[in-house]
Order: structure tokens, then sequence, then C-alpha cells
């Protein structure tokens, strides 16, 4: 007996030992380095390689620009990625004559090193608006020549570059009415069917979004953008998707989320989640802590909404993307003023378990 135990300890020191060399690097006072992912089932997986459409995140230039684990991240996670400012109106037109594509022309050459598409965020918006617009003064025709001249200067400089546009942001108010914006006061509502007919003519290969938040908050808000969208396809208006925003909080009700991305699969067109991020502190609690237990409720919600987006028609999947990359990234906390931790990954740029739930979500 006594044998047989000392032969056992032997044959798995023997192992260990054999293991932890064709494992390891270079050893450093006795440290030993893994070289090799220790994850057994799926040691590449990336969001990249594992979902079966475009996954991306929106990205902060200042730190793609400066900050290595960012930035070798992004490259490897995600084959889409979505200006979370430097396409804005104020970044990109900060005076009537004036347009400044660095940042976005930055972005865009990075994509292209590293093979990744880039979503164009966004053209007409009620905020980031420069005050040479808020300020402007003209009649009718000088405002829609503004329009003009602003959507097709921009969509014209990115032709062959940016895939597709959020062409209209956030255009509804949460009860369904329009957003009492300057467009909406200077342009009358149509302008919203113009703006589309404007950028497809500077670039008819664009694919051309509109693009809101809360359509999983309720049937009212929802039905007004579907309404429109839908009016604007049987008008002939060049239209091709709708960006669900889908900032969410995890203790939503689990249909909410299906009801609403069918809801919008049901209009035919593409359907992009375009700035997912999942907050686990909606009450405010400047107290609060990410338990366990809230993460592996945010590991559930993920993997739901991955789920139900994975079942809508192939064809209609234009993508998800999160807003930004990771809790230390998100614009949550400083928006909202609290504590939360509405992304994939960590304050260091690790996988959360969340992560394995998206995976989880595709399989
Ligand atoms: C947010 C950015 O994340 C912030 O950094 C910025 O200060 C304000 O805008 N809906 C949108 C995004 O369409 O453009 C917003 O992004 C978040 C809400």
């Amino acid at each position: 007996m006594k044998r047989e135990i000392k032969v056992l300890v032997l044959a798995l020191a023997v192992t260990f030992t054999a293991c932890s060399k064709s494992n390891s690097g270079t050893d450093s006072g006795g440290i030993t380095t893994p070289t090799t992912p220790t994850n057994p089932v799926t040691p590449t997986a990336t969001l990249q390689s594992s979902m079966p459409f475009p996954f991306g995140a929106a990205v902060n230039i200042s730190l793609l620009k400066n900050n290595t684990a960012y930035r070798a991240l992004v490259i490897k996670e995600y084959n889409s990625l979505t200006a979370e400012s430097v396409m804005k109106t104020a970044a990109l037109h900060p005076a009537q004559n004036t347009y400044d594509f660095t940042d976005a022309d930055y972005l865009c050459d990075f994509a292209k090193t590293n093979g990744k598409r880039v979503h164009g965020h966004t053209l007409i918006w009620y905020k980031s608006l420069p005050a040479w617009i808020t300020n402007f003064q003209g009649d009718a025709a000088a405002w829609e020549n503004l329009l003009k001249t602003h959507i097709q200067t921009i969509v014209a400089h990115f032709k062959g570059k940016v895939v597709s546009w959020d062409v209209v942001n956030e255009a509804f108010e949460d009860d369904g009415t329009l957003r009492n914006s300057i467009w909406l006061q200077k342009l009358g509502p149509d302008y919203i069917a113009r703006c589309y007919t404007y950028a497809h003519e500077a670039d008819p290969d664009a694919l051309l979004f509109y693009n809101d938040y809360g359509h999983e908050y309720g049937p009212t808000k929802r039905a007004a953008i579907l309404s429109m969208v839908n009016g604007l396809v049987s008008r002939g208006i060049p239209i091709n998707g709708i960006g669900m925003q889908m900032h969410t909080r995890y203790n939503l009700g689990d249909s909410n989320w299906a009801t609403a991305i069918n809801a919008c699969a049901a209009t035919g067109l593409k359907v992009h989640i375009s700035e997912l991020d999942i907050a686990m502190n909606p009450n405010n609690d400047q107290t609060l802590t990410y338990t366990a237990a809230l993460s592996e409720a945010q590991t559930q919600k993920y993997k739901l909404i991955v789920q139900d987006y994975n079942a809508i028609p192939k064809a209609q999947q234009f993508g998800i993307t999160t807003w930004n990359v990771s809790d230390a990234d998100s614009w949550i906390p400083g928006n909202y003023n609290r504590p939360d931790w509405p992304l994939p990954f960590d304050f260091n740029y690790a996988r959360k378990p969340c992560y394995q739930g998206i995976l989880d979500g595709v399989k």
C-alpha cells in the first residue's frame, strides 16, 4: 500500500514537471511565466472570433492612442468600431466653414490597418451642437442648405472608409413625440426623411440607420420610432437599419429585450445593438459595491440579450456594439454621478464573468 502511494506521488510529480515545462516560458528566480493561456477549451476565443455577427465597441480616441492595454484589447477583441465622440458634430464641424477630420481619420486608419469595420456616429443629433449651429441665423432655405452641406461633406469625406451611419440620432422624446430640437424647429418634422436622402446622395453604398434609446423600456417610444421608420420605408426613403442603443439596466423584466429586438426586426431592416451597456446601479446608490451576485446577474443579462439578438434573421444582424470597453472607460458613472460596472471588462481590462455570458449567448 505504502509503495503504491509512493509510485503515485512520483507519477504525479513527473506529470506536473512535464506540463509546466511545455506550458511555460523563461524561468526567472523560480517563477514560471505561462506563455499559453490557461483556458483549456478555447484558448484563443475572443469576441470577434466567437460571435456569428460583427462585435464592436465605441472607442475613445485618446485612450486608443495613449493606453497600450486599451489599444491591444480593441485590436484583439472587436471587428467593428464606432467613435464614442470624434464623429459628432462638435468634433467634425466646429465652425461653418471648418471641418476637422483629424481624430476621425486616425480611427479610420487604425481600423483599416487592423481589419475592422467603422460605423459612423452621428450626423444629426440634438446634442454635440457647436455654437455656430445653435446661433445660426437664416431662413428656411439657409437652414436646409446647412443641413445638406453638413451631412454631405462628412459622408463624402468618409466614403469607402465608413460603411454605415447613424444618420439621425435620438429624434424622439420618451413619450413618443418628436423631440423639440433645433432641427425640428427650423426644418419641420420631415427633416428626418431629408437627412437620409442627402446622406444617400453622398454615399449610395453606405448603410443608413436611425439610432435611439429606450426601445426596451416600453411600447410608447418604440411604436413612435417604428412607425416613423416604416413610413420612411414605404415612401422609398433610403433607410437600411435601426440602431437600438440599449443603454439598459439589469433589473428590467427578461421579456423586455426580446420584445424590443423582435419589434425592430419585424420592420425587415437591419438591427444594430449600437451602444450596449448594462447598468448595475440604476437606483444611484452611492455606496453600492459590485458583488458576486450582481456579477452573476449581469452575466445572465448579457447572455440573454445576445441570445435574443442571435435569434433574429442572420441577414438583419448588423452586429452588437458595446459603448466603450471597460468599466474604467464607461460614460455611465460620469454621466449619472454614481459607481457602476456596465461593461464586460473590468478596471484592469481583464474579462469579467459577463464576458463569458456574451460568448454563451451564441452557444
Ligand atoms: C456619450 C458619450 O459616451 C460621452 O462620453 C459624451 O460625453 C456624451 O455622449 N447616446 C448616444 C451617444 O448616442 O453618443 C452618447 O455618448 C450616449 C447616449
